[in-house]
């Protein structure tokens, strides 16, 4: 199809796309651990959510295996930054097992939330994915007092035991607009429910979604890089359909990225999930510009400068960040 003159090809940059920085830490956390105590180092489950990362860093002697029963008795292991529940860190120790947790620091807030609202007797309706593993982690924290609840419709038909005595929690990595949409429908039945004392969908998530809302406006398509099990980058993808992009598309490296997309296609907008190193979003880029595309205007909504300091085990001051 033919692009009329009056619309010249361009692309939309979102921006804050790629890594925050709970991904950054926990990147890093197993490189300075392959440093430090040489290779192999062990890394329960993938350490991001991020094909591409997880091949690098088994290039550099990371070896990732999906329980704590697989890694040598007395190894080095790192928790992944989505979390882990009380029963992973107990077998890990009772493996005598070096570990490091990169756990994000926003996500063990939320496991700080469980614990307090299980001390206190409330049912949690932890809103998430079931099977994602830092829904695993944090429902682990207060097994007895945890329900998931998968969607808004979920919410309709959801049973608890006390309706005056229940709060909700949620995934960090959600689409905010249907977190709230599941929040309204599970206050419709229970309207004593009562809110986390702070938001759970982490600054990330939401300053991603809101510059791809944002872009996907003015996009004919819309390009996410992230891999499909990347509970951030999945959602981007949905909300660019929702708020007015007419195709979006998820790609893990900028080779699947296919020609038949760009048939009447005038802007393209790109982003990246929270665990994609920009390298992957410039090769897109490259090859969006050898097709025609090569003018980029970047569309800012938020300035990102948040860094946590390294798990504990690995910072050569103490004290320091770094
Ligand atoms: Fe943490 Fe949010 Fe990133 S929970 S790992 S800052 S996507």
């Amino acid at each position: 199809q033919d692009i009329p003159a009056d619309r010249p090809k361009r692309v939309l940059l979102a921006s804050p796309r790629g890594y925050c920085a709970g991904v950054d830490r926990a990147v890093i956390a197993v490189e300075k651990a392959l440093e430090r105590y040489g290779a192999p180092v062990y890394v329960r489950k993938q350490i991001v959510h991020n094909i591409h990362v997880v091949t690098e860093l088994e290039r550099l002697g990371a070896i990732f295996v999906d329980e704590v029963d697989q890694v040598p008795a007395g190894a080095h292991v790192v928790f992944s930054a989505h979390g882990v529940s009380p029963m992973v860190v107990a077998a890990a120790s009772d493996r005598g097992l070096q570990a490091i947790d990169a756990t994000c620091p926003l996500v063990t807030k939320v496991h700080r939330e469980a614990v307090r609202f299980a001390r206190d007797d409330y049912e949690i309706l932890l809103i998430g994915h079931e099977g994602h593993e830092e829904v695993e982690g944090t429902a682990g924290e207060a097994p007895d007092h945890v329900t998931i609840v998968n969607s808004p419709e979920h919410a309709d038909v959801v049973e608890v035991r006390d309706p005056s005595k229940v709060v909700w929690l949620s995934q960090t990595t959600l689409s905010v607009d249907e977190t709230m949409e599941t929040v309204r429908r599970l206050r419709e039945r229970f309207p004593q429910l009562q809110d986390p004392p702070s938001d759970d969908i982490c600054y990330a998530t939401q300053n991603r979604q809101v510059a791809i809302k944002k872009v996907a406006k003015d996009a004919d398509l819309v390009i996410v890089v992230g891999s499909a099990n990347s509970s951030n980058s999945v959602r981007l993808v949905e909300v660019a359909l929702e708020y007015g992009a007419k195709a979006a598309y998820r790609v893990d490296y900028a080779d699947e990225v296919e020609q038949s997309w760009f048939d009447g296609v005038a802007t393209v907008g790109v982003t990246s999930g929270a665990s994609v190193p920009e390298v992957l979003v410039q090769q897109v880029l490259e090859d969006l510009a050898l097709a025609g595309f090569r003018e980029v205007e970047e569309v800012r909504t938020a300035e990102e400068d948040l860094l946590f300091s390294l798990p504990k085990e690995l910072r050569h001051d103490p004290e320091g960040r770094r």
